[in-house]
Formats: structure tokens, sequence, C-alpha cells
């Protein structure tokens, strides 16, 4: 792989391209440390967020059973982290999504898939966390509504991307619009102080195996290959890009299966089928 644009290259091809400054409500989240009362508070006084929160919570992914009606129900049921997690999907996407609204909301559901296949990979192997897993799954291809604002083709280049067997995707996309949406990605990152180990996953999520080796920790590394599998099992390949297979995964899977010890093909199948039945088949409830 080549090294990369270069900073002028990123300052170039992000003229005209607005990155939102980190919205107020997360600084004071962030701010409030943890301290639920003020972080129900501060959810409660925006009502759009709340309502859709509440819808959120009430899917049957989290399978609560009775009807949850108050933000302070939901904290008391989900714990404040999962809470200010979904809290952070809603805002990043009411920031990135004012214009385009329609071709925006696929882009958001395949989010949302990563999101929450990568929480329940983090689950079942017990070797990630599983609330960082859900916000860097939900940020992981944060930089593609920055781009959709520049390139109105921009699913078509994404399609492009994906197809060509010998390509990276990110270095075909660096070839035909300059930047790739990985180092947009990274830079919203930094913008919204998102921490370390999240905007190395943000920026390295399409990089294989190089990627994984260079990660700076046995954390981050475990991190990046959850994010990985989960995009494999969420078939972003089709949903994203409308190809029927992945030349990516095929070059990385070996090293993601030795991150979780996943060389035995039935202990793969096993998470792979225990994911697609709590993120994808919910029609049970
Ligand atoms: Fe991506």
């Amino acid at each position: 792989m080549s090294s990369g644009p270069t900073a002028e290259d990123i300052k170039d091809a992000l003229r005209g391209v607005v990155i939102p400054p980190k919205p107020q409500i997360l600084i004071d989240i962030q701010k409030a440390a943890g301290d639920t009362v003020k972080i129900v508070d501060l959810i409660s006084k925006d009502t759009g967020v709340s309502a859709s929160l509440l819808k959120i919570v009430n899917s049957p992914f989290y399978g609560l059973g009775s009807k949850v009606t108050s933000i302070q129900k939901a904290v008391m049921l989900l714990g404040v982290d999962a809470v200010t997690n979904i809290v952070n999907a809603l805002i990043l996407r009411s920031s990135l999504s004012a214009e385009l609204e329609e071709q925006m909301s696929e882009f958001w559901d395949t989010s949302m898939d990563v999101a929450r296949a990568a929480q329940k990979i983090a689950e079942k192997t017990g070797l990630v966390n599983p609330e960082e897993a859900y916000t860097a799954g939900l940020f992981h291809n944060c930089g593609i509504p920055v781009l959709i604002q520049k390139h109105k083709n921009y699913p078509d280049i994404i399609k492009q991307s994906y197809a060509d067997p010998d390509g990276y995707v990110i270095e075909t996309e660096r070839q035909l619009i300059t930047v790739d949406h990985a180092i947009v990605g990274y830079k919203l990152c930094r913008l919204w102080n998102m921490d370390d180990r999240i905007s190395f996953v943000v920026r390295h999520h399409h990089g294989g195996k190089k990627a994984i080796k260079k990660a700076p920790d046995e954390e981050t590394k475990r991190l990046l290959a959850c994010i990985i599998l989960a995009e494999h099992f969420a078939e972003l390949f089709k949903m994203l890009a409308k190809q029927d297979k992945s030349f990516a995964w095929k070059r990385v899977k070996k090293y993601i299966k030795q991150t979780f010890n996943l060389e035995e093909k039935e202990d793969y199948m096993n998470l792979k089928d225990d994911v697609i039945e709590a993120v994808f088949n919910l029609s049970d409830g």
C-alpha cells in the first residue's frame, strides 16, 4: 500500500466539506463524567434525542420486555455507557444528515448493524469491551457522510472501490477523489475528541493485516479486528458497496480468526450464527 495522502492533499480535497464541530450536548455529557443524574437531565432536555432514544431502547434488539417510557428508566436498565453510546449515534447522525437524509438513511442503518454486531462479538468472545465495540462500529465509517456532502456520486465511488480485486478499498478511493473515508473519519474523530483507540480503528479499518500488526497494543488490535469482523458479518460489501464478495476479507480473515481463536471452522460458524441471530433476526423479539 502507498503511504497515503499528504496533509496538503487532505486539505485540498476537503475544501468545501464541512466537518461538523462536536455538538454541545456531547461535550456536556462527557463533562458529566458518568454522573447519571446529570446525564439523564441533559438527555431529557433534548426532546428530539429523547424520543429517538426511547424508540431505539424499545426495539427488539434490547429485548427489555416492558415498554421504557423515561430516560431515567433507560439508563437504569441499559447502563449509562450504553445510553451515552446511543445518544452519540443519534447526534452523529443528525449532525451529518442535515441534507440528503434519504441518501444517508441506508448508510446509517449499516453503521448501526456493524455497531450491534461488534457489541455482540465483544460480549460473546469476552475479548473486547462491548461499549467500546459499539461506539467504534458506529463511528468507523463516519468519513462517508462527510464525503457525500462534497461528492454526490460517492455511492458509486464506494462501489468501484470495493469492486477492485487487486486494490485496497481506500487506495482506489484515493485515486478517484484524492482522499478516503478512513482519513476523513479520523479527522472527525480528532475534532470530536474521540479516544485514541477508536480513532485508530476509524483510521485503519481498511488497512488489512498491516494495520492489525501495527496496532499499538493488544486492546486496540482486538477492537480493530472486532470491527472488521462485524463489518463482514453485517455484509457491508453487499449493503454499502453492492458487491457479491469481499476481496478485502479474503486477505485479512486469517488474522481476524487468529485474534479471536476462531481457526476451527465450527467456532467461527457458531459465533457468526450467534451474532446474526442476535442482530439481524429480530422478528421473534
Ligand atoms: Fe469503511
